[in-house]
């Protein structure tokens, strides 16, 4: 029971849980400073790399307090009319459109299960490692961007465990972006 472990405590029904990112070649989510710029290399046109249909099947978001910090700093808030829960054991509070929570993930996957949420999208690369070692993550969407930026912010933090996957899809955009679809094996 690899859950024990992390202290947490498994839900017995839960959401499903998925984490939707890009990276690039050498796994970073985004450069040193944050900046995402690169995430547009090799885009041409409308292709939205099935996001539209990916945000579509999700009814809540949970985003680590740096990825919110991020997005807050956006022209516009983007995920208007879904739910968000900021992770944070620093902040004292949030914007308007989103609910912050400090506690076991379980308690809060709980919670959402409770309230009728089927299926949650996880956001940030620590936060996402956090959701991984509790055994947490169904679902893996990683974008891969024809880029190898020398240094940045990971994608993954060490975890103290091992994940088998399970690819699902894999494919590949003319800009270079290559998706790779898997399913956490439990
Ligand atoms: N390439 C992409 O697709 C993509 C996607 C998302 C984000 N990003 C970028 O990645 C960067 C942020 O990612 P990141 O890995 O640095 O951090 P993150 O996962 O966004 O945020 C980490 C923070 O979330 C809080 N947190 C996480 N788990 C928690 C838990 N169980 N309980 C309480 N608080 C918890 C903690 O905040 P406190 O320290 O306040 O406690 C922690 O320091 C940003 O630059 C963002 O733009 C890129």
């Amino acid at each position: 029971m690899n859950n024990l472990k992390t202290g947490e405590n498994l839900p017995t029904s839960r959401p499903k849980v998925s984490v939707y990112i890009a990276t690039s070649i050498d796994g970073y989510i985004a450069r040193k400073d944050g900046n995402l710029d690169w995430l547009q290399y090799g885009h041409t046109g409308d292709e939205d790399y099935g996001f539209k249909k990916f945000i579509s099947s999700i009814d809540a978001l949970i985003l680590g307090r740096n990825t919110y910090q991020v997005v807050s700093g956006f022209n516009e808030w983007p995920y208007k009319e879904k739910r968000v829960i900021v992770l944070s054991n620093t902040l004292k509070e949030v914007r308007e459109e989103a609910e912050l929570f400090s506690g076991e993930l379980s308690e809060l996957l709980s919670k959402l299960h409770s309230e009728n949420i089927k299926h949650i999208w996880i956001d940030g690369g620590i936060t996402a490692s956090k959701f991984l070692e509790a055994g947490f993550v169904d679902e893996l969407t990683v974008s891969v961007i024809a880029m190898i930026l020398g240094s940045g912010i990971p994608l993954f933090s060490v975890m103290n465990r091992e994940h088998r996957c399970r690819l699902v899809t894999s494919q590949t955009y003319p800009s270079g972006l290559v998706q790779l679809k898997y399913e956490v094996i439990k």
